[in-house]
């Protein structure tokens, strides 16, 4: 088998994500070219494009996704494959605010499945489910690194301290109520203020920068390719 029969892939041409993003906001489109500008390969940006998205949307929607994967250069599968390897995004509709309770080990011997029960009775929902107010979704957590205020709960991966069964009640009516949203934004949010200094990269410097990787890229291959083809040349000879 020729070397180039060996490098092509098999199977049907990947499919890459929509050309021109349709889903996402201007405002979002162009900080994400911002982001992609940070890295060597824009498919490095691919997380960070993920969580705005997600601080759009609430959650990783399809469209979002495709568009994301367009945006870097992969397919729509490969952004699903990333993204759902992490508990921080998800790629199914979550409530405005997910409540996460810890039940790993430290948290466990100190309440954390008697609290878990309280929340899905009083929530009338499983871990994992939302209900149909649709303003909370409850997460069962492996550690959440809270470990001295056990039970340990997040809110938006905010912690929001120990809950016994009656504070978690109460926090659920705040969250209802929109009277925490001072310090608890609405899923999907990181940061309310961007950073305008710092992580900016100029994209003309970018360009050139790529275009000299690129170049020396080809002629450490094509230096590669003279130095086989010298050697098989003399072992012919020899
Ligand atoms: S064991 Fe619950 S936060 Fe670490």
């Amino acid at each position: 088998m020729s070397e180039q029969a060996r490098r092509t892939p098999v199977g049907p041409p990947r499919r890459l994500g929509t050309p021109t993003p349709a889903h996402l906001s201007s405002d979002v489109l162009e900080r994400a070219h911002q982001l992609i500008s940070l890295y060597p390969e824009p498919r490095s940006a691919l997380i960070p494009l993920c969580h705005l998205a997600q601080e759009q949307d609430g959650w990783l929607t399809p469209e979002a996704m495709a568009d994301i994967a367009g945006l870097v250069g992969v397919t729509p599968t490969e952004v699903l494959g990333t993204a759902t390897f992490y508990d921080m995004l998800h790629t199914e509709p979550v409530g405005t605010h997910v409540v996460s309770i810890c039940t790993n080990i430290a948290c466990i011997l100190n309440g954390a499945a008697e609290l878990l029960e309280h929340a899905e009775s009083s929530l009338g929902v499983n871990a994992g489910g939302t209900p149909i107010d649709g303003t909370i979704t409850l997460e069962e957590a492996e550690c959440l690194a809270d470990c001295d205020r056990p039970p340990c709960v997040q809110v938006n991966h905010r912690f929001v301290g120990a809950q016994t069964p009656e504070s978690f009640d109460q926090l659920v009516a705040e969250l209802r109520a929109g009277s925490r949203a001072a310090d608890i934004p609405n899923h999907g949010t990181l940061i309310r203020v961007r950073r305008t200094t710092g992580l900016v990269a100029d994209p003309e410097q970018v360009a050139s920068e790529r275009a000299d990787m690129a170049e020396a890229q080809a002629q450490r291959a094509a230096a590669a390719e003279a130095a086989k083809t010298a050697s098989d040349s003399a072992g012919a000879k020899s």
